[in-house]
């Protein structure tokens, strides 16, 4: 392309050459005097360096120019110039150049804010090193995780930004052996204790080359926790099976050894049997009751319910027994109550379960009360009793499936530590709470529901 030009500068070299020679030539014959010879020299030059510098330097200048405007990033930037006809296919090879650019970093930018975007979304977290470990993408997730902004991430060792030398272990060991690396349960502290499972995957590229690694962290603390409490509910469960029926084992086997043949003996024997099966068959109806529950598969039928009857029924239902063990079995109600949206059924289960337990656990001579107020929103029904109370420590707990303050008591009394689970179940099914308070005096079992679905 520079041929053109290289040779228009040899011509104006010949030209000025030439004119200094016929002007010597003419000077030689006299014809012209050297003031001529030496003006018309300095003429020709001044015309040929205007020339040059109008169809060639200045072009060249404003080439170089825009050009490093666009070095600078901005590719918006066109090249125009009237010049010699290769600076023009110079410039318009550069404008291409740029345009094609604008269009390679538009895609470029699209497809790296569609990956942006889908990292922020992800539920996990992400963290990439490059070969030689150091931090070159984490997502927003990571950043919550180890509570440390991206910037401080970037371009930094791992260990440097989080402290955690497990996780910075598993990464080294991925990046040194390029093979996937699994952890199932790693414990990060930072702000609070909670279990990941990081699984790291060497990253390649065409040529198989080592590029680095890239690890997932998948927040499994509510699982885990799950699954340890379904494994604790399947002992617990088997337990509280296990007992009536070894119970029931033994007294059969004991009627069949010959108990069977003193009749006063088997009547006591097969009235135990007789309870342990009622007990057997009433936890398989709790059981069932709570699964339910929780698959929220028995939809609440919700009525307007008025809370009166369902506890006037509760009081007239227990008053032999509170009778029978001496304790004064009382109702404080409004005169007038407004209906509680909820299930009667499941709310009378309430209430049976909570005057059950105050009478149970109430020695005789004592009191049981219960007492209800209502607001604008909600109504508040309480069941206090001057029972045997329950100690600070466990009465977080008393919700909790299977939980009995003292177990060996509670059994035998008949009780499998369900009653307050599924209460505290329904109550919350209805959009209410459950609570207790218990000092020396006796424990006070309060729900409240509210007025309005
Ligand atoms: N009014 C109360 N006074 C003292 N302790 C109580 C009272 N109510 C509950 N508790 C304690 O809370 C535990 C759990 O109560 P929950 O009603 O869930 O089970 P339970 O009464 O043992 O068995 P059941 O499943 O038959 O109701 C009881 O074992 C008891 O230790
Ligand atoms: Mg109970």
């Amino acid at each position: 392309m520079l041929k053109g030009i290289r040779q228009r500068a040899i011509g104006s070299y010949v030209f000025l050459f030439s004119v200094f020679m016929v002007l010597t030539f003419l000077r030689s014959l006299g014809v012209v005097d050297l003031l001529t010879v030496l003006l018309g020299s300095f003429w020709a030059t001044v015309v040929m360096a205007w020339l040059t510098n109008r169809r060639l330097i200045s072009p060249v200048e404003q080439i170089t120019s825009v050009a490093q405007e666009m070095a600078g990033g901005f590719l918006d930037a066109e090249i125009r110039v009237k010049g010699e006809e290769e600076l023009d296919d110079l410039a318009w090879s550069i404008n291409y150049m740029a345009r094609e650019l604008r269009k390679n970093l538009t895609v470029i930018t699209e497809e790296r804010n569609r990956a942006r975007a889908i990292l922020n979304s992800m539920a996990d977290g992400v963290i990439a090193l490059d070969k030689d470990g150091r931090v070159i993408l984490v997502n927003p997730v990571v950043e919550s995780i180890f509570n440390v902004k991206e910037e401080e991430w970037i371009g930094n060792q791992l260990i440097k930004v989080i402290r955690n030398h497990e996780l910075e272990q598993l990464f080294i060991r991925a990046l040194n052996s390029m093979q996937p690396v699994l952890n199932n349960e790693l414990q990060v502290l930072t702000p609070e204790p909670r279990l990941f499972r990081v699984e790291i995957s060497p990253l390649k590229g065409n040529q198989e080359e080592k590029m680095g690694v890239v690890g997932l962290l998948t927040d499994v603390t509510e699982r885990r926790k799950l699954e340890r409490m379904r494994s604790e509910f399947v002992a617990n469960v088997s337990h509280e099976l296990r007992t009536p029926l070894t119970s029931i084992n033994g007294f059969v086997e004991t009627l069949l050894d010959g108990a069977v043949e003193d009749p006063a003996t088997a009547k006591n024997f097969l009235s135990i049997i007789n309870a342990e099966g009622k007990r057997l068959a009433n936890l398989i109806d709790d059981l069932l009751k709570l699964s339910r529950l929780e698959d929220r598969r028995s939809k609440l039928n919700k009525q307007p319910v008025d809370l009166t009857e369902v506890i006037d029924n509760t009081v007239k239902m227990f008053a032999p027994r509170a009778w029978e063990k001496n304790i004064e079995l009382t109702g404080e109600l409004p005169q007038e109550m407004p209906p509680v949206p909820g299930d009667q059924g499941f709310l009378s289960q309430v209430m049976i379960n909570l005057v059950d337990n105050a009478i149970k656990y109430t020695l005789p001579g004592g009191k049981v009360k219960i007492k209800v107020n209502f607001s604008r929103d909600e109504v508040t029904v309480s069941v206090a009793d001057t029972g045997i109370g329950i100690p600070p420590e466990s009465l977080p707990r008393v919700f909790e499936r299977f939980y009995r303050v003292d177990k060996a008591r509670s059994r035998e009394m008949g009780g499998t530590g369900l009653g307050l689970s599924i209460s505290k179940h329904i109550v919350e099914a209805h959009g209410g709470k459950i609570w207790a308070t218990s000092d020396e005096a006796g424990s006070i079992f309060s729900f409240s529901l509210p007025l309005q679905e």
